[in-house]
């Protein structure tokens, strides 16, 4: 179960070597926002050397319309990411043309065709809020939907996102939600995005709490020490456990029933498919 992806600048051998040792489900080598363009050449170079033999790791690339989006998918695809993680995108066309390239990359390396996989930070340009639904059967490789409201503030002219209070101001917190929605119709997973005050460790463990509440899969981390916070938020509690268990039980028990009461409230089939996933869900972390 993919909780935490941790975000590693691709051209830091020192993070690089310290990010295995997180517990993050999945690491996000970048090669974009957190790597100065000059330092990209040797940058993909050591993404390349890193992914060897790695699991669960994934690649962020450049944009599809820049000039170094090409070479970065040259340089990391024959070392077998899990997946690429493409910013910026500007519709699922995108995604659609990314995973062509990969076809090409994946059968010059020998490598089973449809094994990268793609996740899209789909709200980081504007026009791109106005056709999520694309992400539907766009291509077999989505695998997630995150998004980002840093370079969405930059691109409407907003001189914050965030509240005084530290909530998102309302045209975010409609990237997020129109998000979580697209990756719902997709049917895909869904990732919440990073929280830059990495220092604070209580405010995380609020944010990601809320973030599984509304429905997000997983989060994305910058730093080592969000890593366990959000590992944590997105585990299931043993009440809520307990609680899928007995609703799991009573349908069992009452094989013909639509609608049963529980401590007092009505349970019905939806209840049933939120507590089997819940469980579901548990099961894959144990096995981890
Ligand atoms: N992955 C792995 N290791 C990391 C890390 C990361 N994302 N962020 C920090 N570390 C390491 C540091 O190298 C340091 O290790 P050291 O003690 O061996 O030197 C240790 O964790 C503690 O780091 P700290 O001093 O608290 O933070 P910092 O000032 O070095 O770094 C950031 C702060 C924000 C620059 C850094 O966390 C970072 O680069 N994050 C990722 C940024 C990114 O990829 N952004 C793109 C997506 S938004
Ligand atoms: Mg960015």
């Amino acid at each position: 179960m993919n909780r935490s992806f941790l975000f590693v600048p691709a051209d830091s051998e020192r993070k690089m070597k310290k990010a295995g040792d997180t517990g993050a489900d999945a690491l996000i080598l970048d090669l974009e926002d957190a790597v100065a363009p000059e330092a990209r050449p040797e940058a993909r170079l050591m993404a390349s050397e890193y992914l060897q033999g790695r699991q669960n790791v994934w690649v962020r690339i450049n944009a599809l319309d820049s000039e170094d989006s090409a070479a970065d998918l040259e340089a990391v695809i024959p070392a077998r990411p899990a997946g690429i993680v493409l910013p910026k995108a500007r519709r699922a066309a995108d995604a659609v043309a990314l995973s062509r390239c990969i076809n090409e990359l994946e059968q010059q390396s020998g490598i089973e065709r449809g094994q990268t996989r793609i996740i899209v930070l789909c709200t980081e340009r504007p026009e791109a809020l106005f056709t999520l639904h694309g992400y539907v059967d766009a291509t077999k490789r989505l695998f997630g939907l995150s998004w980002g409201a840093e370079d969405l503030s930059v691109a409407v002219g907003a001189s914050a996102n965030r509240d005084e209070q530290g909530n998102w101001l309302p045209i975010f917190e409609m990237a997020r939600s129109l998000c979580l929605l697209a990756a719902a119709a997709a049917e895909v997973t869904a990732i919440d995005t990073v929280f830059t005050d990495f220092r604070d460790h209580e405010g995380l463990l609020r944010y990601a709490a809320n973030a599984r509440r509304d429905g997000f899969s997983g989060m994305l981390a910058i730093h080592p020490a969000q890593v366990d916070v959000i590992n944590a938020a997105f585990e299931p509690s043993p009440a809520e456990i307990d609680r899928a268990e007995r609703i799991v039980e009573l349908f069992e028990a009452n094989p013909g029933a639509g609608t049963i009461g529980l401590d007092g409230k009505m349970i019905d089939r939806p209840h049933l498919i939120q507590a089997r996933r819940l469980l579901e869900r548990r099961k894959h972390t144990r096995n981890q």
